[in-house]
């Protein structure tokens, strides 16, 4: 019976596969589709006693805009299998206003690369510094959570394909080092 409902689930999934693409009139989707952008405010509890922004909080709010992209993009469950090149370029202060803005530059089967560009604001003086920089690679899954492939990039401008292309050649190199079981 059990072997039945996961045989079922299994089809569900591919038929979700198969309706995605031959309902679709749109089998592919732009960057700008799942282009996201998140804003929230550093308190007290984020941060350290002299009032830096740890960095496991800021770590947190990329991981939680990138997979706002990944889901926008594969309209599916999406999880975090990387998350590399991670830069703290400046610190982060309580009260200040983190902008996260995140686009998808490259996608394979099931796995799609998200940067994050990370800026805080000090509300005050109006000035905004770039803090950190990460790529967080997701992977789509289907309801019996195994990898499902998502929309391929439709690339609009030169900005896409260069991304793309240097995109690829990171999962590359990712790829190469990825440890596995
Ligand atoms: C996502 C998961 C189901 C994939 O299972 P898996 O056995 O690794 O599946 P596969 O080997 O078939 O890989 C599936 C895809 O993930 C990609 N992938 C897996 N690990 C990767 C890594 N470390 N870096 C980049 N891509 C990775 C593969 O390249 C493949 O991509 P493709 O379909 O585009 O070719 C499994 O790794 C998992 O559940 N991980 C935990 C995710 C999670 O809980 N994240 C939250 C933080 S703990």
């Amino acid at each position: 019976m059990l072997t039945d409902h996961i045989k079922l689930d299994e089809c569900m999934d591919n038929l979700e596969i198969k309706m995605t693409s031959e309902n679709s009139n749109v089998p592919e989707k732009s960057p700008s589709e799942s282009h996201a952008e998140v804003i929230v405010r550093m308190f007290p509890s984020d941060a350290n006693p002299a009032g830096n922004v740890f960095g496991g909080e800021i770590l947190k709010n990329i991981d939680m805009v990138a997979g706002i992209v990944a889901q926008r993009h594969s309209q599916s469950n999406a999880v975090t299998v990387s998350l590399d090149s991670v830069n703290f370029l400046k610190p982060v202060f309580v009260g200040n206003v983190l902008f996260l803005n995140a686009r998808i530059n490259y996608v394979h089967n099931s796995s799609m690369e998200i940067e994050v560009k990370a800026e805080a604001e000090n509300i005050v003086t109006g000035i905004r510094t770039i803090t950190a920089t990460a790529f967080v690679t997701f992977v789509a899954l289907g309801k019996n959570s195994k990898p499902i492939p998502v929309p391929n990039l439709s690339l609009k401008t030169d900005e896409d394909r260069v991304k793309f292309e240097e995109g690829k050649s990171r999962m590359e190199t990712r790829l190469k080092n990825r440890q596995k079981k």
